[in-house]
């Protein structure tokens, strides 16, 4: 009896040496969250990258400049704001990551975990693609040629040649392979503290170079001035879509992120922290950019609507204007520091898609990264060719890589945000995420949560969505 009790015990000890363990390494895995300050960089982390400063401007200048400006800040404070805050409680509560969040809670439900999970699984390959764009930038930098990066059929000659988007893609997802395979994260991490700051600066200075440059004083309006004429549903699903994507929001991300944080910290200032930093380094982006784009193209809005290649064309031409020297020294330092934004962010997705593989097929974590290294690389390669070999290839109008963008932003994280508002506001209940929330303190905005969750959101998305999708049928013209 004794034996056996002994055995028992040392079964329950080991079991629980086990969960220990995992638990310890986990922590360690995450190890920023010991602190809110922790949390709240880390969430940034993910949340600043090719979102804020290659995918915001060239959207900010397609969909009319001021007024894509307004409505963006708008969603931020309202629908950006609540989601968010939703989705850190979601994963607080239950301790779990998307997957498993809403299975917990109610079992019916186990399928907006799985639609969670379809969006990073779609998105990583291509933002990979535009990650080895900012690579191949880099590259042409520090081997002095950003002169001829500034020319103008640059961009166009890289996006359509056979091989070399795919060469800088390839790369920058062996790299980030590699950075989770051997789970050096946490190294990153701390460089990154540094970085990021740094890009931050960076970003400050080019701007105000640019502002100044002759021809950006239209721009600037362009950019800053909303003009009415140019609102339509259009506008707000790509911000909304855009706010997600930015934001990290509608794929499970910022679920797994709560499941990390500490019960003592508070949700609601973090949730406020993370938004002001990601917004202010989104509309600096475009500041940094729309002038500048303007300014090139001697005030010529057909020429800024450039699509993904804003970015790509109009920062070489600023950075040219410094000469030789020192137009390569700051091309090759900019074009790092968002080569370095754009691998962390692309570290903590594929991080995500590999866990979701672990928990899926109970997987070992190398078998795991590999399938979705392989399937990363399957994936992409067609939004890399889609603009040389395959631009033929075209859905809706669209490129390849569009068609995947358009798909995970505009189409799946709307409707997971719908579906995750229906769940709180209708099958959890608000109540037991504020009280979540309210654990160490008042929640100032719990009112305006609760309507908006209820309400607000789930009927705007569902009007927006069905607009839209009506809208690509031809039914009516918006
Ligand atoms: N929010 C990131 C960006 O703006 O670039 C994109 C992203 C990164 C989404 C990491 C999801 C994620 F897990």
């Amino acid at each position: 009896m004794e034996e056996n009790n002994t055995s028992a015990d040392m079964q329950d000890n080991q079991s629980l040496d086990e969960q220990n363990s995992q638990e310890l390494q986990t922590k360690k895995k995450r190890g920023g969250f010991t602190s809110k300050i922790g949390f709240v960089l880390a969430a940034a982390g993910s949340a600043v990258g090719l979102g804020n400063i290659w995918r915001f401007p060239y959207l900010a200048a397609k969909y009319g400049g001021g007024i894509f400006l307004l409505t963006y800040i708008v969603l931020a404070v309202t629908f950006g704001f609540v989601l968010m805050i939703a989705e850190i409680a979601l994963g607080r509560k239950t301790g779990m990551s998307a997957i498993n969040a809403f299975k917990k809670l109610n079992k019916k439900w186990a399928f907006l975990g799985v639609l969670c999970a379809i969006i990073p699984i779609i998105i990583l390959p291509y933002y990979s693609v535009i990650g080895g764009w900012v690579g191949k930038y880099f590259f042409t930098y520090i081997t002095g040629g950003g002169a001829s990066a500034a020319g103008d059929n640059f961009f166009n000659a890289f996006i359509t040649s056979p091989w070399q988007p795919l060469l800088f893609f390839f790369i920058f997802v062996s790299i980030v392979f590699v950075v989770v395979l051997f789970g050096v994260e946490k190294g990153v991490e701390k460089v990154s503290k540094f970085l990021m700051p740094a890009l931050v600066l960076l970003t400050i200075g080019v701007t105000i170079y640019a502002l100044t440059m002759p021809g950006s004083a239209e721009g600037i309006k362009y950019y800053l001035l909303p003009d009415f004429k140019k609102f339509s549903v259009k506008t707000v699903l790509a911000a909304l879509g855009q706010l997600f994507y930015s934001m990290s929001l509608a794929m499970g991300i910022m679920i797994t992120y709560g499941s990390y944080m500490k019960k003592q910290d508070k949700i609601e200032s973090s949730v406020h922290q993370i938004e002001v930093f990601d917004t202010g380094i989104a509309l600096l982006s475009g500041l940094m950019i729309i002038p500048a784009a303007y300014a090139f193209s001697g005030g010529n809005p057909e020429t800024l609507g450039q699509g993904p290649g804003l970015m790509f064309v109009a920062l070489p031409k600023v950075f040219a204007n410094f000469g030789n020297v020192g137009g390569g020294i700051l091309g090759a330092l900019f074009f790092a520091l968002v080569l370095f934004a754009a691998l962390t962010s692309a570290i903590s997705l594929m991080e995500t898609v590999v866990s979701i593989v672990i928990d899926k097929f109970h997987l070992s974590r190398k078998k795991s990264s590999v399938i979705v290294y392989v399937g990363t690389l399957l994936l992409g390669i067609p939004s890399s060719l889609g603009f040389g070999v395959w631009s033929a290839v075209s859905v809706g109008g669209m490129t390849i890589l569009d068609m995947f963008d358009f798909l995970s932003n505009s189409i799946l994280m709307p409707i997971a945000a719908l579906l995750t508002c229906v769940f709180i506001g209708y099958v959890v209940g608000c109540q037991n995420l504020t009280d979540e929330i309210e654990l160490n303190g008042p929640f100032k905005f719990k009112k305006f949560f609760n309507v908006m969750i209820k309400y607000v959101c789930p009927i705007c998305i569902a009007a927006i969505l069905v607009t839209s999708i009506l809208d690509a049928f031809g039914v009516f013209n918006i």
